[in-house]
């Protein structure tokens, strides 16, 4: 159902309860903003204090109730303490969006066992950890929704960025945790998904030098990169109701680069 805010604004996610995983970062900021804009209240799970500083501020200029749950996603058990507060505040959660994650490259022969499972952990347990410890949480909320961030280099390995085999694996592991888990929860009515973004226009990509932005753009059929607008609102539809037949869905968001 659409409510109505005292503005006269639809809200299509009105009362929602969101947990967002990597809320201080740079997509983790629009994607509350978008989720808090359709009436959620929104918790931000994050290690960066000053990024989550940031969240709160703008979930709650929207009107909406923010949680700062400052929080290493790689600890089980600290990820647990998060998952409680929030059961604790709100008594559920209706929308787990795992933001959290980031790339490092490195020439295969050259990566350390270390560096390996420094990828697996940032881009993969933390995904594992947060959905576990939210899960029960998730169960007999009306059309609960799970969201991951993947990436084209799960699809497309280096596409995008070469020497990126740890964070391609471990988001390829996002990939197959999204399918699999949709079968196992398709019959409690939560939908498991995933979006698999291209290059977005995010403050990182300021760093790009005018040689690297032209060979990157040179790759995508649209020549833009991706705006991380769109990326939160492709996000917002897959937490709709209206959404509720898509599930183990793997939703490319790259103009066109991982074609
Ligand atoms: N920006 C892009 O172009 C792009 C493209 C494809 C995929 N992605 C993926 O989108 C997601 C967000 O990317 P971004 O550009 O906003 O990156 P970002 O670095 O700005 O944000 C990532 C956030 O995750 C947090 N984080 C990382 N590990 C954590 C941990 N163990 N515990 C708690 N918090 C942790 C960081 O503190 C940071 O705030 C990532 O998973 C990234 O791999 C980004």
């Amino acid at each position: 159902m659409t409510h109505i805010d005292e503005r006269g604004s639809t809200m299509r996610l009105a009362g929602k309860k969101a947990v967002v995983t990597g809320a201080g970062g740079a997509l983790g900021q629009v994607i509350s903003r978008a989720l808090a804009q359709e009436g959620c209240d929104v918790a931000g799970v994050d290690l960066a204090q000053e990024g989550l500083t940031r969240f709160g501020k703008t979930v709650r200029e929207l009107g909406r109730e923010a949680l700062e749950l400052d929080t290493d996603l790689t600890d089980f058990d600290d990820v647990q303490r998060a998952a409680g507060q929030v059961r604790d505040a709100w008594g559920g959660i209706d929308i787990l969006v795992n933001g959290a994650g980031g790339g490092m490259v490195r020439p295969f022969a050259e990566m350390t066992p270390q560096e390996w499972q420094r990828m697996v952990d940032n881009n993969l347990t933390t995904v594992f950890n947060m959905t576990r410890a939210a899960l029960p949480a998730m169960r007999g909320r009306d059309g609960a929704r799970i969201v991951s961030i993947a990436s084209i280099a799960a699809l497309r390995g280096g596409r995008l960025v070469r020497n990126a085999t740890g964070y391609a694996a471990a988001k390829a592991g996002v990939v197959g945790l999204t399918k699999a888990l949709a079968i196992e929860l398709a019959e409690e009515g939560i939908t498991v998904n995933c979006v698999a973004p291209g290059a977005q226009h995010t403050p990182g990509r300021a760093r790009d030098t005018p040689e690297v932005r032209e060979a990157l753009l040179a790759q995508i059929p649209t020549r833009t990169l991706g705006r991380p607008e769109d990326l939160a609102e492709t996000i917002v539809f897959l937490c709709l109701p209206s959404a509720a037949y898509l599930t183990g869905v793997i939703l490319p968001q790259d103009g066109g680069h991982s074609i």
